[in-house]
């Protein structure tokens, strides 16, 4: 079978040399498209492809109508909303995820964030610490457990909200439950974003919410830039001059923010929190293995369009 690599922000050499490894070990074929520029380029080397491993590329349904073999693609990472779901399973097209794989390097860029944010951006200015500090993680999933468990090592009071998730999960990490947003908007300095995308998340965390935030709130968002209602966070940012925005990957509004707001954001140039060697090998290695692995025996445990 082969099974075609389709990254427009490439994995690390490393963890393509251990992709190959595994694929071309069981026999199958290992073809490479990364880096790409246009959308053209991955309908072309779709056409013969068995499967597909991707990142955050879109997968549409005119490059389903290209790939005439393809019978499963991974995504290597958590969120599956580049993936046009209804169209795979109208293809008659497997997909799967690799969650929690890549979630540790997501918590890490957290708090790089927020440590360059606390210190001023290592400019010499006074900075703050973070000991001591709330921090709100909306959403209980592989990301925040990661999130929870280093600020606590920080010394951070940690809150979560999640209606999906059972309190003694939380507890057990040694997170306290909020039982509203509302609670933990106005409880916590830091809100870290752990939402998945989808029709209820998108532009849900707009001014009600933000406007909740104690004195000095630093909202991050290292999750996609669409759960924000962009309207109610520049209208927060004009009414109270103490919030913060930091996020991995760069929101639609970037230039007001730097046209009136500069040194209240930090904005990645590219979505950049699971851009790490171990993320890479971790994610691209799991989704290698689960394709392999249905290929030759059909386990479907990862699927996600039943
Ligand atoms: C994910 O959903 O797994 C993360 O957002 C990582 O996305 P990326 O593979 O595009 O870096």
């Amino acid at each position: 079978m082969k099974i075609l690599v389709a990254t427009e922000k490439p994995f690390a050499p490393i963890a393509v040399t251990q992709i190959r490894e595994l694929v071309e070990g069981s026999g199958n074929v290992l073809a490479l498209l990364e880096n790409y520029k246009s959308a053209p380029e991955l309908l072309e080397a779709v056409a013969d492809a068995d499967a597909l491993i991707v990142r955050s590329d879109l997968i549409t349904p005119e490059v389903l109508d290209a790939a005439k073999k393809l019978k499963i693609v991974v995504r290597a990472g958590a969120g599956y909303d580049n993936i046009d779901i209804s169209s795979c399973t109208d293809h008659k097209v497997v997909v799967m995820n690799t969650p929690g794989q890549n979630s540790n390097g997501v918590a890490e860029l957290v708090f790089e964030m927020m440590l360059y944010q606390a210190r001023s951006g290592f400019s010499g200015k006074s900075g703050t610490e973070l000991r001591g500090k709330t921090i709100g993680l909306h959403a209980f999933g592989n990301v925040s457990k990661y999130v929870a468990e280093i600020a606590r090592g920080f010394g951070m009071d940690v809150y979560s909200f999640d209606p999906f998730i059972g309190a003694d999960v939380m507890r057990t990490a040694g997170v306290k439950v909020c039982t509203s947003k509302e609670e933990l908007y106005s409880k916590c300095k830091y809100i870290s974003l752990h939402l998945p995308l989808n029709d209820k998340t998108k532009k849900s965390i707009g001014y009600d919410l933000l406007k909740l935030l104690p004195h000095d709130g630093v909202l991050v968002n290292a999750a996609r830039k669409e759960v924000i209602d962009e309207d109610g966070l520049l209208k927060i940012f004009a009414e109270r001059n103490d919030i913060k925005y930091l996020s991995d990957g760069e929101p639609d509004s970037k230039a007001v923010f730097e046209a009136k707001y500069k040194e209240r954001y930090i904005f990645t140039t590219k979505k950049m929190g699971a851009q790490t060697e171990e993320a890479n090998i971790n994610s691209g290695v799991a989704a290698a293995k689960q394709i392999v692995d249905y290929f030759a025996t059909g386990n479907e445990k990862f699927r996600v369009n039943r």
